[in-house]
Protein backbone atom coordinates (compact mmCIF):
# COMPACT_ATOMS: atom_id res chain seq x y z
CA UNK A 1 0.00 0.00 0.00
CA UNK A 2 1.49 3.61 -1.07
CA UNK A 3 1.09 5.50 2.18
CA UNK A 4 -0.36 9.12 1.82
CA UNK A 5 2.09 11.65 2.92
CA UNK A 6 1.48 15.28 4.50
CA UNK A 7 4.06 17.36 4.57
CA UNK A 8 4.24 20.91 6.79
CA UNK A 9 6.84 23.34 6.56
CA UNK A 10 8.19 26.42 7.93
CA UNK A 11 10.53 29.09 7.51
CA UNK A 12 13.03 26.55 8.44
CA UNK A 13 13.16 25.16 5.02
CA UNK A 14 13.56 28.72 3.58
CA UNK A 15 16.13 29.98 5.62
CA UNK A 16 18.93 28.58 3.40
CA UNK A 17 17.40 30.24 0.45
CA UNK A 18 18.20 33.45 2.61
CA UNK A 19 14.82 34.21 4.30
CA UNK A 20 14.92 34.82 7.66
CA UNK A 21 12.93 32.74 9.89
CA UNK A 22 11.09 34.22 12.69
CA UNK A 23 12.05 33.38 16.09
CA UNK A 24 15.60 32.04 15.77
CA UNK A 25 18.16 34.69 16.87
CA UNK A 26 18.80 36.11 13.71
CA UNK A 27 15.22 35.78 12.69
CA UNK A 28 12.47 38.64 11.83
CA UNK A 29 10.79 38.77 15.41
CA UNK A 30 14.12 40.15 16.86
CA UNK A 31 14.13 42.85 14.71
CA UNK A 32 10.45 43.92 14.61
CA UNK A 33 7.78 43.68 17.55
CA UNK A 34 4.69 41.54 16.51
CA UNK A 35 2.27 43.41 17.65
CA UNK A 36 3.55 46.57 15.47
CA UNK A 37 3.47 44.77 11.76
CA UNK A 38 2.08 41.76 11.76
CA UNK A 39 -1.22 42.21 13.67
CA UNK A 40 -4.79 43.69 12.21
CA UNK A 41 -4.46 46.30 15.12
CA UNK A 42 -1.07 47.53 14.04
CA UNK A 43 -2.45 47.88 10.34
CA UNK A 44 -5.12 49.99 11.65
CA UNK A 45 -3.12 51.89 13.54
CA UNK A 46 -0.16 52.55 11.18
CA UNK A 47 -0.99 51.00 7.38
CA UNK A 48 1.84 52.43 6.21
CA UNK A 49 4.22 50.91 8.45
CA UNK A 50 2.89 47.39 7.78
CA UNK A 51 2.79 47.84 4.21
CA UNK A 52 6.52 48.77 4.09
CA UNK A 53 7.10 45.70 6.26
CA UNK A 54 5.81 43.61 3.25
CA UNK A 55 6.83 45.40 0.26
CA UNK A 56 10.24 45.21 1.65
CA UNK A 57 9.86 41.68 1.63
CA UNK A 58 8.25 41.27 -1.38
CA UNK A 59 10.77 43.05 -3.06
CA UNK A 60 13.27 40.59 -1.42
CA UNK A 61 11.96 37.18 -3.08
CA UNK A 62 13.81 38.46 -6.49
CA UNK A 63 16.74 37.57 -4.80
CA UNK A 64 15.88 34.58 -3.39
CA UNK A 65 15.91 31.21 -5.08
CA UNK A 66 14.42 27.65 -3.98
CA UNK A 67 16.87 25.34 -2.23
CA UNK A 68 17.38 21.91 -2.63
CA UNK A 69 14.81 20.72 -0.28
CA UNK A 70 11.94 22.80 -2.13
CA UNK A 71 12.81 21.07 -5.07
CA UNK A 72 13.00 17.17 -3.13
CA UNK A 73 9.29 17.86 -2.12
CA UNK A 74 8.25 19.17 -5.47
CA UNK A 75 10.11 15.61 -6.81
CA UNK A 76 8.50 13.80 -4.16
CA UNK A 77 5.15 15.24 -5.06
CA UNK A 78 5.83 14.33 -8.79
CA UNK A 79 6.79 10.76 -8.55
CA UNK A 80 5.42 9.46 -5.39
CA UNK A 81 2.62 7.06 -6.38
CA UNK A 82 0.60 8.03 -2.93
CA UNK A 83 -0.92 11.37 -1.75
CA UNK A 84 1.08 14.25 -0.98
CA UNK A 85 0.02 17.01 0.55
CA UNK A 86 1.93 20.36 1.11
CA UNK A 87 0.90 22.58 3.37
CA UNK A 88 3.32 25.72 4.33
CA UNK A 89 3.05 28.33 6.74
CA UNK A 90 5.56 30.61 5.07
CA UNK A 91 4.33 33.53 2.59
CA UNK A 92 7.20 33.07 0.16
CA UNK A 93 6.68 31.59 -3.36
CA UNK A 94 9.46 29.06 -3.10
CA UNK A 95 7.73 25.97 -3.29
CA UNK A 96 5.79 26.64 -6.15
CA UNK A 97 9.09 28.49 -8.15
CA UNK A 98 10.43 24.63 -7.37
CA UNK A 99 7.57 22.75 -9.46
CA UNK A 100 5.27 21.85 -6.09
CA UNK A 101 1.69 21.93 -5.64
CA UNK A 102 1.57 23.92 -2.02
CA UNK A 103 -1.50 25.21 0.44
CA UNK A 104 -0.73 28.57 2.17
CA UNK A 105 -2.14 28.57 5.43
CA UNK A 106 -0.96 31.81 6.30
CA UNK A 107 -1.32 33.38 2.69
CA UNK A 108 1.37 34.69 0.28
CA UNK A 109 3.37 37.65 0.34
CA UNK A 110 3.40 38.06 -3.98
CA UNK A 111 -0.78 38.79 -3.48
CA UNK A 112 -3.16 41.47 -1.95
CA UNK A 113 -6.28 41.46 -0.74
CA UNK A 114 -8.83 44.12 -1.17
CA UNK A 115 -10.00 45.33 2.17
CA UNK A 116 -13.64 46.64 0.28
CA UNK A 117 -14.72 43.52 -2.01
CA UNK A 118 -12.59 41.02 -0.64
CA UNK A 119 -11.07 39.95 -4.03
CA UNK A 120 -7.75 38.50 -3.67
CA UNK A 121 -5.36 39.37 -6.59
CA UNK A 122 -1.67 38.43 -7.94
CA UNK A 123 0.27 41.77 -6.23
CA UNK A 124 4.60 40.76 -6.84
CA UNK A 125 4.91 44.65 -6.47
CA UNK A 126 4.82 47.48 -3.65
CA UNK A 127 1.23 47.98 -2.25
CA UNK A 128 1.11 51.81 -1.84
CA UNK A 129 -2.11 54.17 -1.06
CA UNK A 130 -2.14 54.73 -4.87
CA UNK A 131 -2.75 51.11 -5.73
CA UNK A 132 -6.13 50.29 -7.23
CA UNK A 133 -8.25 46.93 -6.37
CA UNK A 134 -8.64 44.95 -9.76
CA UNK A 135 -11.63 43.81 -8.94
CA UNK A 136 -13.69 47.11 -7.60
CA UNK A 137 -11.55 49.67 -8.99
CA UNK A 138 -11.47 51.23 -5.29
CA UNK A 139 -8.02 52.89 -4.62
CA UNK A 140 -6.27 52.36 -1.65
CA UNK A 141 -8.22 49.40 -0.18
CA UNK A 142 -5.43 46.78 -0.49
CA UNK A 143 -3.71 44.59 2.22
CA UNK A 144 -1.46 41.92 2.20
CA UNK A 145 -2.81 38.72 1.55
CA UNK A 146 -1.42 37.40 4.49
CA UNK A 147 -2.99 35.62 7.71
CA UNK A 148 -1.98 38.30 10.83
CA UNK A 149 -1.70 37.35 14.58
CA UNK A 150 -5.23 37.30 15.57
CA UNK A 151 -7.16 36.18 12.29
CA UNK A 152 -8.16 32.80 10.90
CA UNK A 153 -5.72 30.74 9.25
CA UNK A 154 -6.85 29.44 5.46
CA UNK A 155 -7.81 26.41 4.14
CA UNK A 156 -8.58 25.10 7.67
CA UNK A 157 -11.02 22.20 6.33
CA UNK A 158 -9.22 20.66 3.49
CA UNK A 159 -5.88 20.82 5.52
CA UNK A 160 -7.80 18.83 8.24
CA UNK A 161 -8.98 16.26 6.53
CA UNK A 162 -5.67 15.44 4.61
CA UNK A 163 -4.11 15.23 7.90
CA UNK A 164 -6.17 12.57 9.24
CA UNK A 165 -5.50 10.20 6.12
CA UNK A 166 -2.16 10.90 6.29
CA UNK A 167 0.04 7.80 6.88
CA UNK A 168 3.03 10.09 7.48
CA UNK A 169 3.45 13.42 8.93
CA UNK A 170 6.21 15.31 8.65
CA UNK A 171 7.17 18.49 9.99
CA UNK A 172 9.85 20.39 8.46
CA UNK A 173 11.41 23.53 9.68
CA UNK A 174 8.60 24.95 12.25
CA UNK A 175 9.43 25.78 15.51
CA UNK A 176 5.94 24.13 16.19
CA UNK A 177 5.48 27.67 18.53
CA UNK A 178 2.30 28.81 17.20
CA UNK A 179 -1.19 27.30 16.69
CA UNK A 180 -3.21 25.70 14.79
CA UNK A 181 0.22 24.38 12.69
CA UNK A 182 1.77 23.41 15.93
CA UNK A 183 -1.19 21.13 16.95
CA UNK A 184 -0.92 19.02 13.61
CA UNK A 185 1.42 16.44 14.50
CA UNK A 186 -0.47 15.47 17.33
CA UNK A 187 -3.67 14.96 15.44
CA UNK A 188 -1.88 13.34 12.95
CA UNK A 189 -0.29 10.92 15.87
CA UNK A 190 -4.26 10.31 17.19
CA UNK A 191 -4.87 9.12 13.64
CA UNK A 192 -1.78 6.81 14.05
CA UNK A 193 0.27 8.44 11.18
CA UNK A 194 4.20 8.14 11.45
CA UNK A 195 5.40 11.02 12.84
CA UNK A 196 8.59 12.77 11.81
CA UNK A 197 10.26 16.32 12.55
CA UNK A 198 12.88 17.33 9.93
CA UNK A 199 15.04 20.69 11.86
CA UNK A 200 18.45 21.54 13.09
CA UNK A 201 17.46 20.75 16.79
CA UNK A 202 14.45 19.09 17.96
CA UNK A 203 12.06 21.11 19.29
CA UNK A 204 10.10 21.09 22.88
CA UNK A 205 7.51 18.83 21.75
CA UNK A 206 8.12 15.10 21.99
CA UNK A 207 5.39 14.37 20.13
CA UNK A 208 7.33 12.85 16.88
CA UNK A 209 8.53 9.39 16.74
CA UNK A 210 11.10 10.12 14.65
CA UNK A 211 13.57 13.11 14.76
CA UNK A 212 16.09 14.24 11.71
CA UNK A 213 18.60 16.18 12.56
CA UNK A 214 20.15 18.89 10.40
CA UNK A 215 19.87 21.53 7.68
CA UNK A 216 17.07 21.35 5.95
CA UNK A 217 19.16 20.79 2.52
CA UNK A 218 20.69 17.62 3.88
CA UNK A 219 17.86 15.99 5.61
CA UNK A 220 14.61 16.61 3.45
CA UNK A 221 16.38 15.45 0.01
CA UNK A 222 17.64 12.34 2.10
CA UNK A 223 14.42 11.61 3.63
CA UNK A 224 12.41 11.67 -0.01
CA UNK A 225 14.68 9.44 -1.45
CA UNK A 226 14.12 7.18 1.33
CA UNK A 227 10.58 7.04 0.46
CA UNK A 228 11.15 7.02 -3.24
CA UNK A 229 13.50 4.47 -3.25
CA UNK A 230 13.33 2.31 0.32
CA UNK A 231 15.65 0.12 1.44
CA UNK A 232 14.73 -3.07 1.25
P1 LIG B 1 -0.91 32.50 17.73
O1 LIG B 1 -1.78 32.00 18.85
O2 LIG B 1 -0.72 31.61 16.58
O3 LIG B 1 0.44 33.05 18.30
C1 LIG B 1 0.40 33.24 19.70
C2 LIG B 1 0.43 34.66 20.03
O4 LIG B 1 1.80 34.97 20.03
C3 LIG B 1 -0.20 35.64 19.04
O5 LIG B 1 -1.31 36.27 19.60
C4 LIG B 1 0.96 36.64 18.80
O6 LIG B 1 0.51 37.96 18.83
C5 LIG B 1 1.84 36.37 20.00
N1 LIG B 1 3.21 36.76 19.88
C6 LIG B 1 3.81 37.74 20.57
N2 LIG B 1 5.08 37.84 20.29
C7 LIG B 1 5.34 36.87 19.37
C8 LIG B 1 6.50 36.47 18.66
N3 LIG B 1 7.68 37.08 18.83
N4 LIG B 1 6.38 35.44 17.80
C9 LIG B 1 5.21 34.83 17.63
N5 LIG B 1 4.08 35.15 18.26
C10 LIG B 1 4.16 36.18 19.10
O7 LIG B 1 -1.57 33.84 17.15
P2 LIG B 1 -2.79 33.77 16.27
O8 LIG B 1 -3.55 34.99 16.56
O9 LIG B 1 -3.50 32.46 16.40
O10 LIG B 1 -2.11 33.86 14.76
C11 LIG B 1 -2.98 33.48 13.69
C12 LIG B 1 -2.12 33.04 12.56
O11 LIG B 1 -1.44 34.16 11.92
C13 LIG B 1 -1.01 32.11 13.05
O12 LIG B 1 -1.10 30.91 12.34
C14 LIG B 1 0.24 32.88 12.70
O13 LIG B 1 1.24 31.98 12.33
C15 LIG B 1 -0.17 33.71 11.51
N6 LIG B 1 0.81 34.80 11.31
C16 LIG B 1 1.41 34.97 10.08
C17 LIG B 1 2.38 35.95 9.95
C18 LIG B 1 3.13 36.13 8.67
O14 LIG B 1 3.84 37.10 8.52
N7 LIG B 1 2.98 35.17 7.79
C19 LIG B 1 2.71 36.79 10.99
C20 LIG B 1 2.06 36.58 12.18
C21 LIG B 1 1.12 35.59 12.35
N1 LIG C 1 17.02 23.56 8.20
C1 LIG C 1 16.03 23.06 8.98
N2 LIG C 1 15.42 23.76 9.96
C2 LIG C 1 15.85 25.01 10.18
C3 LIG C 1 16.87 25.62 9.41
C4 LIG C 1 17.46 24.82 8.38
N3 LIG C 1 18.46 25.30 7.59
N4 LIG C 1 17.07 26.89 9.87
C5 LIG C 1 16.20 27.07 10.88
N5 LIG C 1 15.47 25.94 11.08
C6 LIG C 1 14.40 25.71 12.06
C7 LIG C 1 14.66 26.33 13.43
O1 LIG C 1 15.33 25.39 14.26
C8 LIG C 1 13.20 26.57 13.90
O2 LIG C 1 12.71 25.42 14.57
O3 LIG C 1 13.28 26.35 11.53
C9 LIG C 1 12.42 26.76 12.60
C10 LIG C 1 12.02 28.21 12.37
O4 LIG C 1 11.03 28.48 13.34
P1 LIG C 1 10.27 29.89 13.29
O5 LIG C 1 11.24 30.97 13.04
O6 LIG C 1 9.40 29.93 14.50
O7 LIG C 1 9.35 29.80 11.99
P2 LIG C 1 7.96 29.05 11.85
O8 LIG C 1 7.93 27.81 12.68
O9 LIG C 1 7.70 28.94 10.39
O10 LIG C 1 6.91 30.10 12.48
C11 LIG C 1 5.51 29.74 12.38
O11 LIG C 1 4.76 31.89 13.16
O12 LIG C 1 5.26 34.11 13.20
C12 LIG C 1 4.42 33.18 12.65
O13 LIG C 1 3.31 33.18 10.64
C13 LIG C 1 4.57 33.13 11.19
O14 LIG C 1 4.53 31.27 9.72
C14 LIG C 1 5.14 31.77 10.90
C15 LIG C 1 4.69 30.97 12.10
ZN1 LIG D 1 -11.85 45.51 -4.45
Amino acid sequence: MTPSIFILTGAGISAESGIATFRDEDGLWAKHRVEDVATPEAFERNPALVQNFYNQRRAGLVSVVPNVAHEALARLQRLHKGAVTLVTQNIDDLHERAGAEVIHMHGELIKARCTDCGAVQPWPHDITTESVCMNCKSKNTLRPHIVWFGEMPLFMEEIEQALMEADIFAAIGTSGEVYPAAGFGEIANTCGAHTLELNLKPTRSNMFKQSLEGPASKTVPDWVESILNPAD
